[in-house]
């Protein structure tokens, strides 16, 4: 890889073993969404011990660092996301979470641990630094309910944020490379329950009963028809259902069947159309077999991750300056979904994505077999740095 035009490239170098035992850290004593005490007891303590002014206990476990330099210029804020998912790790390491159930697979171990080492970095450079760095450390990501919270509790207003950066490590994208992306670059996400209500009774009299089992069926597969029948070609929507729940016993017919899935858009308006038809072809497919359906949303609409034009083309220029025009590439939006969309509403920025993937393996996130090279972390801290100091030219 290019060698590092970084005014504090050393600083980096010399960290690169400290950055990975500390990502090995949080990988092992992982933590689930607005459970995060520890790993936020960690944070806390290693930014005030590095002089930043720290915030705790906001919106949960919650972390804020303000880091003032001593030279004039602009108010940059770096969010990273702290949480792991309730999945058990099937990879074998020396680091695995010793939290049964609970894993980092998705990478926030790395987020967290880069955005420590980051702040350090610069706090030990304080009297070069040019303006002034938030850090935001936010808990709950995987339920996307953490950052409005933590917008709410003032994050960007104390002291007045003019830009939000911040990246995501990719499994799927080898170490090297970037993907810096202008505009929508990650999908919005709404999470819903169809709920049907039938009558039960006794499997072997169905015609005495009204079987949600039977309509939820019909439901289940019929939906999709909104994608490909009623969306337009060039729209880009998924609708999933990741759970069915009914009945408990091989002849008795249930009163009750839920669908629980999620939507994925670009667009709000697509993404209003999809809600609208959802609720209605449930209800009136549930209607033609005696049964009543409702959709139900739960939690809040994540919007899509829309990154600001002027400031991407700025982290993209910091990152070919940084790794060569080869490293980095736009990629295409992806479907996944991150509730730093909120920050990214409220004030321009960029969201970009760092490959920590192993080449010739297919991993996604979110799963057992999730592993990250931990090369990538170093890569993502110095587009870090890159991008932060670029922002913060007064
Ligand atoms: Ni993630």
């Amino acid at each position: 890889m290019k060698k590092s035009s970084l005014p504090f490239s050393r600083e980096i170098e010399a960290r690169n073993g400290s950055l990975v035992e500390l990502r090995r850290d949080f990988h092992k004593h992982a933590e689930l969404s607005f459970q995060e005490h520890r790993t936020a007891a960690v944070i806390a303590e290693r930014i005030a011990a590095a002089g930043l002014e720290v915030r705790t206990g906001i919106a949960g476990p919650g972390v804020v660092g303000v880091l003032h330099g001593d030279k004039p210029g602009r108010t940059v804020a770096w969010r990273a996301d702290i949480d792991a998912l309730p999945i058990s790790e099937a990879v074998q390491l020396p680091f695995a979470s010793v939290n049964e159930g609970v894993m980092h697979a998705c990478g926030h171990d790395g987020h967290t641990a880069i955005a420590i080492t980051l702040a350090e970095i610069l706090a030990e450079r304080r009297a070069d630094l040019p303006g002034t760095v938030v850090f935001i450390f936010q808990p709950g990501e995987e339920v996307v309910s953490g950052a409005k919270p933590m917008i709410e509790a003032g994050v960007l207003d104390d002291p007045p944020v003019e830009c939000v950066l911040g990246l995501h490590l990719s499994a799927r994208d080898p170490v090297g490379q970037v993907i810096v992306r202008p505009g929508p670059s990650m999908a919005s996400a709404d999470f819903f329950d169809v709920e049907i209500k039938g009558s039960g009774g006794h499997g072997a009299f169905p015609h005495l009963s009204v079987d949600p089992i039977t309509v939820a069926a019909h439901i289940l597969i019929g939906m999709q028809d909104l994608i490909t029948r009623e969306i337009s070609a060039q729209e880009t929507a998924v609708l999933t259902v990741g759970q069915v729940e009914s009945g408990n016993k091989h002849n008795i017919i249930p009163d009750t069947a839920y669908l629980r899935g999620t939507i994925r858009t670009f667009r709000q308006e697509v993404r209003d159309q999809l809600v609208e038809r959802l609720g209605s072809f449930a209800s009136r497919i549930a209607q033609a077999y005696r049964a009543e359906a409702r959709l139900h949303l739960t939690g809040e609409y994540c919007p899509p991750v829309d990154n600001d034009v002027d400031q991407t083309e700025r982290v993209r220029q910091g990152a070919v300056a940084e790794f060569g025009e080869e490293a980095v590439t736009e990629g295409v939006p992806i479907m996944g979904s991150d509730d730093m969309s909120l920050f990214l509403k409220e004030r321009p920025g960029c969201y970009f994505r760092v490959g920590a993937g192993f080449p010739g393996e297919v991993i996604t996130h979110h799963q057992a077999h999730f592993r990250i090279d931990e090369a990538g972390l170093a890569v993502g801290l110095r587009l870090a740095m890159r991008s932060v100091l670029d922002a913060l030219q007064p």
